[in-house]
């Protein structure tokens, strides 16, 4: 890509935009915040450690949105993170006025872009940049299963004594704590992991990965988790970059599958140039089908309070 845009130059935005430099995902990668100085600060910082690293991506800060003329992706973080004792839900009302007008900016200048939305709640929040924007699905899809797979994975490979990589998993729904990790689609280099841990302990795995975001807060206490997730929309990124036509758990605007019509929320997406290619339909077991209509209705709920 010539360019693309990490809207919010905090904890999360500022390191998205250092990992999409050193892949060399764009030519250009603007990152812009309200704040003045910060964005142009970590911007030129970030340039500058391209000798070392060895890249060429130029990264650019701002505090408007004319440098991001012509960007074909935004990923968006601006917002307010989490402070200990708070849910994602919280955040809604003050982050949806962000988002919004945040997506305004998008449409007026990248009408064609494609959006990948970070800023929690999740699920609410993808919604308001599809609204605002008025983009089809393709183009506006949401970051948080590939986070909470990846705290699943590590868990697992930690109970098991076994290598992250070779942890094949899946977690669906809404971003909080009613996420469904499939475990009946959890294989350790193809075995069923039901053969190699006990029912007790891998429960007990659901259970932290569904608090995995409240208990790094708990530790930072002044916000949230952004290695991790910079981490997760950068692979987003890629998938689309590379036409990688990758299935990764996305929040995904769903018109029936699942059962579910008109609404946000995590399920395997396939990944490529055009962005959400595909929503891939797997088959669950009873269980897990509860769980998924369980979780879609939670976002609805922080949904209905929502204002645009
Ligand atoms: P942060 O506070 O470090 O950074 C947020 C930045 O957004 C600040 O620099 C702020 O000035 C900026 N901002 C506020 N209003 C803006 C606007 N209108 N335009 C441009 N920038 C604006 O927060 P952090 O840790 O980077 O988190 C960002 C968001 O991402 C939060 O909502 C957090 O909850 C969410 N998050 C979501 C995850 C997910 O899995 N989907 C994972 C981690 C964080
Ligand atoms: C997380 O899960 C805060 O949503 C963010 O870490």
């Amino acid at each position: 890509m010539n360019r693309m845009t990490v809207v919010g130059a905090g904890h999360v935005g500022a390191t998205t935009a250092l990992r999409l430099a050193e892949k060399e995902l764009a030519r250009e990668v603007v990152l812009v915040d309200i704040l003045e100085g910060i964005p142009q600060g970590k911007g030129l910082d970030q340039w500058q450690t391209g000798p070392i690293e060895g890249f060429d991506t130029r990264v650019v800060g701002a505090s408007d949105y004319g440098p991001t003329k012509g960007s074909e992706l935004f990923v968006v973080t601006a917002g307010v993170p989490r402070k200990p004792g708070m849910s994602r839900d919280d955040l809604v009302k003050t982050n949806t006025d962000i988002v919004k007008s945040v997506s305004q900016e998008i449409k007026k200048r990248a009408p064609k872009a494609i959006i990948i939305m970070v800023s929690n709640p999740l699920d609410v929040m993808t919604w308001v940049a599809k609204e605002v924007t008025g983009f089809p699905r393709e183009r506006v899809i949401g970051m948080a299963g590939i986070l909470d797979t990846a705290r699943y994975r590590t868990f697992l490979a930690d109970a098991l004594d076994v290598s992250v990589e070779d942890i094949q998993a899946m977690v669906l729904g809404g971003h909080g704590d009613t996420m469904v990790p499939l475990i009946s689609y959890t294989t350790v280099s193809g075995i069923p992991v039901t053969q190699l841990i006990e029912r007790k302990k891998l429960d007990a795995i659901v259970e932290r990965t569904r608090k995995g975001g409240g208990e790094i807060v708990s530790h930072l206490k002044t916000g949230s988790a952004y290695y991790a997730p910079s981490s997760a929309a950068v692979q987003i990124v890629e998938a689309i970059v590379k036409d990688k036509k990758r299935i990764l758990p996305c929040a995904a605007w769903l018109e029936g599958e699942y059962g579910i019509t008109g609404q946000y929320l995590g399920v395997p997406c396939k990944l490529g140039t055009k962005g959400l290619e595909q929503v891939i339909e797997v088959e669950l077991t009873d269980e897990e089908k509860a769980a998924l209509q369980k979780s879609a209705e939670a976002v609805k709920k922080t949904w209905e309070v929502v204002q645009l």
